[in-house]
């Protein structure tokens, strides 16, 4: 039987009928349309489904949507502020780090609670962040260029 929720995703507070077991990517994507967050492996092995909540890279595919009540929940679609790309949006396209992009809103997600808390990492802990993130096209240095070269401009956003 659906329950009401309210979940608060990129700033807007949205009312919805959710089943106990939907887990929150499910529902970022098919009830809120969403789709910016992307399911890999659904079963917390990939990292492509990452968003923040309340300031922590979290696996939405892991996440029961009932789980994310009272939170604040932000999805790739949240970067963008005024038409313009965050600053990590920018570095990925800049530095050539997106190929097929499914793993890329997971890359950016899990970056971007990394560098809130570590502005200026070393590449080796961008590497360690970066662990759980899984991409099967770009061989990761441009990856770690994207990352490496944001943190060098503007993280705080
Ligand atoms: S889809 Fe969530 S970790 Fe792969
Ligand atoms: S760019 Fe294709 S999986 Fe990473």
């Amino acid at each position: 039987m659906k329950k009401q929720i309210r979940l608060a995703v990129n700033g807007f507070e949205y009312d919805l009928l959710v089943k106990p077991h939907w887990t929150l990517l499910q529902v970022l994507r098919d009830e809120i349309g969403h789709t910016g967050t992307k399911e890999g492996c659904g079963k917390g092995e990939c990292g492509a489904c990452t968003v923040i909540i309340d300031g922590e890279a979290v696996l939405a595919c892991l996440t029961l949507a009932f789980q994310a009540q009272g939170k604040s929940i932000l999805t790739i679609e949240g970067l963008v502020r005024e038409g313009r790309l965050d600053s990590l949006q920018e570095a990925f396209v800049k530095h050539g780090a997106i190929q097929c992009g499914y793993c890329t809103p997971g890359m950016i997600m899990t970056s971007k609670a990394f560098l809130s808390k570590k502005p200026h990492p070393t590449e080796a802990e961008i590497k360690k962040a970066l662990s759980g993130n899984l991409c099967r096209c770009t061989g990761y240095v441009k990856i770690i260029e994207a990352v490496r070269k944001a943190s060098m401009t503007e993280t705080g956003k």
